[in-house]
């Protein structure tokens, strides 16, 4: 149906729209309710940042949001496949979900996102689970209105995979999860097949938005309130290099910081083989970048990073560590981790912990090797048994929360400024971020919520910090 004409992927998305939004009125009229939706976002940034526009579609054609799965008329899973421990969880929901369109024959449940890409995830679902209603995946989700309508009209299982992208519809008519916080993706899919990885083959090959678009896009969400954004990308200092007129992630940090009214700049993920001294000064001269900058290492183990296909060594790694701390001191610094890669000895894993111990990180999210069909690492021998990788996992965290304790340590009595973000479980109490991306809860209402207020730090929680407005 798509033409390459200009703006035809959002023309045919409204008109499809259109015609979902009368059925729904007309349920309104008849019943004096709306039907809602339960949209479930089970992936990272980029994945929380489609289920966004996915919600932004489903409002304009009528639905409520509902919290509840057993409230909705229309459920919607927006699936991940990083790890196998994402995938068995939407199995077994969708065995819940099946005694739910038992009840409610009305129901649709759709299915969408990355683990929608991988072949053997579509042969399961035609085999195992036919009750489920429209399947697509990451590079036509603007197409659900489309498809919806054909599952209203036809009533039979609708599904739309494609395996490379099209244009990159410029959709921005979204709805945004927080008022004063909003993600732009600056470019989508991945080049770098880290072996152990099925990212590349699921979100495809690296393609950037033009600048003009991006600017054009912060512009609209600073004028409609946001204060913070984050610049999305697998890989975003490999950012521009593909358009037309080729533009470095730093130009457009540089162009970015230069909007009036707004007032943080984050952006993620970075990688470690594509991060220039360009981008360091870059960080350092434009004052609304934050100071925090994620940097995933995966192993600290030279010959572990060239089985993963990271194309840096351990030294590079800290010195690299060294460069940016030298230009901007007080930077805070997060990172990912892999433990149990394929081969993974005792010695390596001393050589990850050795560099948690010299980082200095002030968090990390860390994960157990998971294989994943398809991936060169899959295949490779020598795969770690879950017991030592536990094990080793285990002793990773033990020296991480102890590194990341003595990170925070240091700012006791100073005072920061925190963006509040919402009001906490404990009375009277909200939080929010610091710019260098540590969480501060302190007394107050909700009346701070989407304020910048300065903030004394009374004790170090680890994970967490606890203030007093000042
Ligand atoms: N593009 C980002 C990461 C995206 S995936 C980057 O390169 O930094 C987020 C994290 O999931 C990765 O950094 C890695 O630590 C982890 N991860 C990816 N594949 C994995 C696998 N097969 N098993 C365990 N962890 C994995
Ligand atoms: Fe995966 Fe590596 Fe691409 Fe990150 S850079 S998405 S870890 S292949
Ligand atoms: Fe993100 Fe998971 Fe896809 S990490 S890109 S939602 S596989």
């Amino acid at each position: 149906m798509e033409t390459n004409a200009d703006n035809s992927i959002l023309d045919i998305q409204n008109l499809n729209i259109e015609k979902i939004k009368k059925w729904n009125d007309e349920y309104y009229n008849n019943k004096g309710k709306r039907r809602k939706f339960y949209c479930l976002t089970m992936g990272c940034q980029m994945n929380a940042h489609d289920s966004e526009k996915i919600i932004g579609m489903l409002s304009r054609m009528g639905y409520d949001k509902t919290e509840s799965e057993q409230d909705a008329d229309f459920i919607i899973y927006n699936t991940c496949c990083v790890r196998e421990n994402a995938e068995e969880k939407v199995f077994g929901k969708l065995g819940v979900l099946k005694h739910l369109k038992k009840s409610n024959p009305e129901l649709i449940i759709a299915l969408c996102g990355c683990m929608m890409q991988e072949d053997f995830v579509i042969e399961k679902i035609k085999k195992s689970y036919r009750y489920t209603d429209i399947i697509f995946g990451t590079f036509n989700f603007h197409k659900l209105p489309e498809l919806l309508l054909s599952r209203i009209e036809t009533g039979s299982q609708i599904m739309d995979i494609w395996k490379e992208h099209g244009e990159i519809a410029e959709d921005t008519d979204y709805i945004r999860e927080f008022p004063y916080r909003a993600s732009v993706n600056i470019m989508y899919g991945c080049n770098n097949f880290c072996t152990y990885c099925i990212v590349p083959y699921v979100r495809g090959r690296e393609r950037s938005r033009e600048k003009s678009d991006i600017i054009n896009e912060v512009k609209k969400l600073v004028s409609d309130g946001v204060k913070e954004i984050t610049l999305l990308g697998q890989n975003v200092n490999s950012y521009g290099k593909n358009l037309k007129e080729p533009v470095s992630f730093a130009q457009l940090l540089r162009e970015v910081n230069k909007i009036d009214g707004l007032e943080r700049i984050r952006f993620m993920t970075s990688h470690p083989k594509d991060l220039s001294d360009e981008l360091i000064y870059a960080m350092r001269d434009c004052e609304k970048v934050c100071n925090y900058l994620h940097l995933p290492f995966q192993s600290g183990s030279s010959r572990i990073l060239e089985k993963m296909n990271r194309r840096y060594t351990k030294e590079k790694y800290l010195s690299l560590i060294e460069k940016i701390r030298k230009e901007i001191p007080d930077i805070m610094i997060s990172t990912d981790i892999i433990v149990g890669f394929p081969q993974e000895t005792d010695e390596d894993f001393e050589e990850t912990l050795d560099v948690v111990r010299k980082a200095g990180f002030s968090t990390a999210f860390t994960f157990i090797y998971s294989k994943r069909i398809g991936t060169p690492a899959a295949v490779m021998e020598g795969q770690v048994d879950d017991k030592t990788a536990h094990r080793r996992f285990d002793r990773l965290l033990e020296v991480l929360n102890d590194g990341i304790r003595r990170v925070q340590e240091p700012k006791i009595g100073k005072v920061y400024d925190v963006l509040v973000e919402k009001i906490s479980s404990q009375e009277g109490t909200v939080s929010g971020r610091s710019t260098d991306n540590t969480l501060i809860h302190f007394n107050g209402g909700k009346e701070l919520i989407g304020t910048t207020v300065p903030v004394k730090i009374l004790e170090n929680k680890t994970f967490y910090l606890i203030g007093e407005r000042i």
